[in-house]
């Protein structure tokens, strides 16, 4: 069976003062989500947008709305952020207080809640959470800036949450330096998801890019 990763790009290498045309362009380029990155300038070393951007993009269209929370304590923005329109709100092991009852407080909501980690810290901190996570995201670069180069060793996180998964019903995905280049490593290594931001706004064909990202093969497709 051909494989099919799901391509969700991300606004963060979009340009911020025409953010319809870039939605527009990612609903037109065959893909369904979109990835919102929310930064506080105190977990990751820049801000970006917070709830009110979401709230006022949502009725702008109907992408699956994937927001990556890198910020300190999220639970303090949880139900303003799940108000706003997030379909999936993750959050990150390092920043939570309280992991466990953060992600209650985002399932609270009907929404999806997912959990990931920094480059640098261990894939096993996720174990005891699996059990009810609709995403696992790995961070393939340190967060904070797009057009970063991905960390291969980061691909043995997601090979274990493949190998671990079993009847676990999350989604695998990886966050930073996924292009034409990495995309069949990364496609081999077993994600489902995968976020693009430079890649796919410098891409000059996004629809090309979107089909050769989601095939797996990328260059070579
Ligand atoms: C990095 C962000 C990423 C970023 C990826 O902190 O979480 O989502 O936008 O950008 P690229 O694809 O350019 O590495
Ligand atoms: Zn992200």
């Amino acid at each position: 069976m051909e494989r099919s990763i799901i391509i969700a790009p991300s606004v963060l290498s979009a340009d911020f003062s025409d953010i319809r045309g870039a939605l527009s362009q990612i609903e037109h380029s065959g893909t369904s989500w979109v990835h919102l990155d929310v930064m506080d300038g105190m977990f990751v070393p820049n801000i970006t947008f917070g709830a009110k951007f979401i709230k006022d993009i949502r009725p702008c269209t109907s992408l699956f709305f994937d927001a990556h929370l890198m910020v300190e304590e999220p639970s303090r923005f949880i139900e303003e952020f799940a108000k706003a329109g997030c379909d999936c709100i993750t959050v990150h092991t390092e920043a939570c207080k309280d992991i466990k009852a953060t992600l209650d407080l985002i399932r609270s909501f009907g929404i999806k809640c997912g959990l990931t980690v920094k480059p640098d810290t261990p894939v096993t901190d996720l174990k005891d959470y699996l059990d009810d996570l609709d995403l696992v995201l790995i961070m393939s670069v340190n967060p904070g800036f797009g057009g970063q180069g991905l960390i291969p060793e980061t691909l043995d996180k997601v090979r274990w949450l493949h190998d671990v998964r079993g009847s676990r019903r999350y989604l695998i995905s990886i966050d930073g330096g996924v292009n034409l280049k990495t995309i069949s490593a990364v496609a081999e290594s077993g994600v489902d998801v995968a976020v693009a931001g430079s890649a796919y706004f410098n891409a000059p064909d996004k629809t090309l890019f979107v089909r050769k990202m989601s095939s797996g093969q990328g260059e070579n497709s």
